[in-house]
């Protein structure tokens, strides 16, 4: 049967984007053919679209590292036509074709049930980014973060991990400082519940200095580069940061003295391979306790008017979360 998918040529070394039909025997074999009903845009989709090889080798190609839809087939007795499903991560959208059409083929260990709580929506308003963000919160907290740590600092605010973080550390009762490049988007991240807000430069001050004054509890990051470790630098005694992100870049200026002086900790994220039982842990606390009204983060996508969203979030003008309906 054919369906409808966002398509990704490679021709020599550009990379274009169209809409095409192709047929569900194109698909790769797998356990769970799913009719996707909803994706959502993320960074690394971007970065699939154009080419980058540490995200997508094989072109042509439909990315897409997020899917929810109703089972149309299943070879295990786990899953059964009309269920509903979440699949994030692993290799879809980068090898595997993605969320961004109205088919996929997967393996039934990268399937998730959609917990009671989330629907089909809402789990692609969190979708990768926003279960992201609460990885990092869920990380910060084991490591002994709570509110009376003191203000916690999310950078990349006002993108799709950093929006979500800034709304669900206000919901659970920390005071939030939020990292913006956008000074036209204070109000919005005010309305998120950011308590206070910094501009990209103040995150970076104090790039060459071995300490910065001790100022925050917890720390999710989401930009890498030098802002990672003036973060690292400013945590307070025993307190921690959690990395996810490389949109300022992947190298920093760094140094073992928060460390050895300050007993922090940096702690890595990654929501790609995390075990299944890990991730349906963390979808069942985002369902229940951690569960928040996201409506003001959602821009609508449809794949007409994904080209221009992928385009926003590669040059990180991107707001909130794109959610793209099948
Ligand atoms: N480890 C994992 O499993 C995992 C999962 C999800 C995402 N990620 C990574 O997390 C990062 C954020 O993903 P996302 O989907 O939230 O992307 P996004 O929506 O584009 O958000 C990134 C935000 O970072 C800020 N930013 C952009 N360029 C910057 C620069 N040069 N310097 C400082 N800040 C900059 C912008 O926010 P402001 O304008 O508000 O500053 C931007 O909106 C990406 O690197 C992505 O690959 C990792």
């Amino acid at each position: 049967m054919a369906f409808t998918a966002f398509w990704i040529e490679k021709n020599d070394k550009t990379f274009t984007r169209s809409i095409i039909e192709r047929d569900e025997a194109d698909l790769p074999a797998g356990d769970v053919m799913i009719e996707v009903k909803y994706s959502s845009l993320n960074y690394k989709d971007a970065l699939s679209a154009t080419g980058n090889p540490g995200v997508t080798r094989n072109f042509p190609h439909t990315p897409g590292i997020d899917a929810a839809g109703f089972v149309l087939e299943s070879s295990t007795s786990d899953f059964k036509p009309g269920d509903e499903v979440i699949v994030i991560g692993f290799d879809l959208g980068m090898n595997t074709p993605g969320g961004f059409a109205e088919r996929i083929r997967v393996p039934a260990d990268w399937v998730i049930r959609c917990p009671e709580g989330l629907n089909l929506h809402s789990s692609m308003l969190l979708g990768t980014a926003g279960f992201t963000a609460a990885e990092c919160i869920d990380k910060l907290t084991n490591a002994g973060m709570t509110p009376a740590s003191g203000p916690v600092l999310v950078t990349g605010a006002t993108g799709g991990v950093g929006s979500v973080a800034v709304k669900l550390l206000a919901h659970l009762g920390y005071e939030v400082a939020a990292v913006t490049g956008k000074p036209e988007q204070h109000e919005f991240l005010n309305s998120l519940g950011a308590a206070s807000i910094l501009s990209r430069e103040d995150a970076a001050a104090g790039v060459g200095k071995p300490l910065l004054a001790e100022r925050w509890g917890g720390v999710v990051d989401t930009v890498g580069g030098d802002i990672l470790f003036n973060a690292v630098k400013s945590l307070k005694y025993g307190c921690s940061l959690a990395a996810c992100g490389l949109v300022a870049g992947a190298d920093f200026q760094a140094n073992v003295l928060p460390f050895l002086l300050r007993n922090v900790n940096l702690l890595g994220v990654d929501s790609v391979e995390l075990p299944l039982a890990e991730k349906s842990r963390i979808w069942t606390r985002l369902a229940q306790e951690w569960q928040v009204d996201l409506s003001e983060l959602e821009e609508s996508l449809t794949l007409d008017t994904l080209s221009d969203g992928i385009d926003r979030i590669l040059a990180g003008q991107m707001v909130g979360r794109g959610v793209v309906k099948l």
